[in-house]
């Protein structure tokens, strides 16, 4: 059933994933502060790298309420308080957010839009839905290597390379200094991990 977009749920619904994409922003961008206070600087990059991201998501959503430019929404919302020092529990609860997008919130917005007749909007929450998914992959992994005291170890030999100088060092364990920048061990990453990996491993 076709719906006027101004009177739609949609429109709401684009407003309520514009406010959670923009805190998610902000509270990937605070995560990274605190893990480069506890020297987590890999850490902290795929933090700031999800960030970026979900700022593009929110500008996606937020392009889609053009039409109504100059007009208010008001919605309603819960929206988590995700503060602590704890960086496997930022990981943890991020995961936890990125799964309920994925497997709830944009894939009801999704058959919402759909069945109000907003197929262009649909295909945003459907297709952003997905990249939640990969978000929350990704945190839960990190989140996994911490846990275990498995960031900077590997059951295997494997490649781990510098997020400051890009050099690589092959082992079972990330250097405790950069050999060639001096850059501490935080700045280590599995080399198939990092982003523009050239194969990876
Ligand atoms: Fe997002
Ligand atoms: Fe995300």
């Amino acid at each position: 059933m076709a719906v006027d977009f101004k009177s739609s749920e949609t429109k709401d619904n684009l407003m309520r994933a514009f406010a959670g994409e923009s805190q998610a922003r902000n509270r990937y961008t605070f995560a990274a502060g605190v893990a480069k206070q506890q020297k987590q600087q890999a850490i902290g990059q795929v933090f700031i790298f999800t960030a970026d991201q979900e700022k593009e998501h929110a500008e996606i959503f937020y392009n889609h309420l053009k039409e109504l430019a100059g007009e208010n929404i008001h919605i309603d919302g819960a929206y988590p308080v995700d503060l602590t020092d704890d960086l496997a529990k930022l990981l943890r609860m991020a995961q936890h957010n990125e799964y309920e997008e994925h497997d709830d919130v944009y894939k009801n917005f999704g058959d919402k839009a759909k069945e109000e007749g907003f197929m262009k909007v649909a295909n945003s929450f459907y297709m952003i839905a997905e990249i939640e998914k990969f978000h929350g992959d990704r945190f839960g992994k990190f989140a996994e290597y911490l846990e275990q005291n498995k960031l900077f170890i590997s059951d295997v030999k494997t490649g781990w390379i510098c997020l400051n100088c890009g050099y690589i060092y092959e082992g079972e364990k990330a250097p405790e200094i950069c050999p060639v920048c001096e850059h501490d061990q935080g700045y280590f990453i599995r080399l198939e991990l990092s982003p523009f990996a050239e194969g990876g491993k």
